[in-house]
């Protein structure tokens, strides 16, 4: 009986040392908040597309902390974006830096801009550097279409989609994705200007770049771009060449001619 008395306080007192350091870790944002994945849209270079895009809309997003894991950064943008951009009507991005690990967990000021103004509300956040990653300290916000900004790059399309350049705008799921294999360079003598009559031309160095021609699904022909590089900097760029055609992007002697000398390194690269 009095055993198991001193047992259940030993036990209690346990548990409280349990629970207190449980706590200590669920109070630390870094430990303990939600992950939002696939947050590309909310890239300050992320254009709405009225059009096609539901506008992300943060009055319903539940007061918490927030890690945003996408594949353009976490950082929230300094500067103000413009209205459309983050994916949404009214971008609420950082009016002040972004904290040091140093700085624990801060208050910051973030503002929503409108079509007219750079900050047509503001309100504090909490942001925490977690030393590799940033968690935000958010709330709900009161205009309806506006949303944080994560992130300032180019947004690339999504798996399946590609467009002109693989990022947004004009992201297509009918972009045919095809690969060229492997590219050479050729070098040959070709006919070059008539110097002396009687020999007829001359003869000149000519740097050709040699693959398969590829063909989309249903068969129709694709153009190219070549772009050629001279140790190792980019040189001369072709764009939009037919492959019956592609002998007009080769690199000839008065390209390089004046501007570099034997040994040189040519290579390419086909976009
Ligand atoms: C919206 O989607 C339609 C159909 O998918 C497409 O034709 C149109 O170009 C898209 N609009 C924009 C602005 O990209
Ligand atoms: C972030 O996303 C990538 C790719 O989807 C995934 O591999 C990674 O585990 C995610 N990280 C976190 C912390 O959720
Ligand atoms: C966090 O703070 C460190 C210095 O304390 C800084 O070097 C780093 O860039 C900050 N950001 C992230 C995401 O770690
Ligand atoms: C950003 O914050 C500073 C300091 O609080 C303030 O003076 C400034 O007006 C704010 N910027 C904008 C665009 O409102
Ligand atoms: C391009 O270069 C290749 C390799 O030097 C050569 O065989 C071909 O005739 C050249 N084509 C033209 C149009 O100069």
């Amino acid at each position: 009986m009095k055993m198991d008395f001193w047992r259940i306080v030993f036990y209690h007192i346990l548990l409280f040392f349990m629970s207190a350091n449980a706590t200590e870790d669920l109070d630390d944002p870094c430990i303990s908040h939600l992950t939002l994945p696939n947050q590309e849209q909310r890239s300050a270079e992320y254009q709405l597309d009225i059009e096609n895009d539901t506008a992300i809309n943060d009055v319903m997003l539940p007061n918490g902390w927030y890690r945003f894991n996408t594949s353009n950064g976490d950082d929230m943008p300094t500067e103000a974006p413009n209205s459309l951009k983050c994916g949404t009507w009214y971008p609420i991005w950082l009016n002040d830096t972004l904290p040091l690990v140093s700085d624990g967990t801060s208050s910051k000021q973030v503002c929503m801009r409108s079509f007219k103004s750079d900050c047509l509300e503001s309100w504090n956040i909490g942001i925490k550097n977690c030393s590799g990653f940033y968690v935000y300290g958010l709330i709900s916000s009161t205009t309806e279409n506006s949303a944080y900004c994560i992130g300032s790059k180019l947004v690339p399309c999504p798996y399946g989609y590609s467009s002109n350049t693989g990022f947004y705008p004009g992201c297509t799921m009918k972009f045919p994705q095809k690969t060229v294999g492997t590219v050479e360079v050729i070098v040959d003598l070709v006919p070059g200007p008539v110097l002396f009559e009687p020999y007829g031309n001359s003869l000149v160095t000519s740097f050709g770049c040699k693959f398969d021609e590829v063909f989309g699904d249903d068969g129709v022909k694709f153009v190219y771009d070549v772009q050629w590089s001279i140790n190792g900097q980019k040189f001369i760029l072709h764009t939009g060449k037919e492959y019956s055609n592609i002998g007009s992007t080769n690199l000839t002697e008065s390209e390089w001619i004046g501007k570099h000398r034997l040994n040189m390194v040519v290579s390419l690269k086909d976009v």
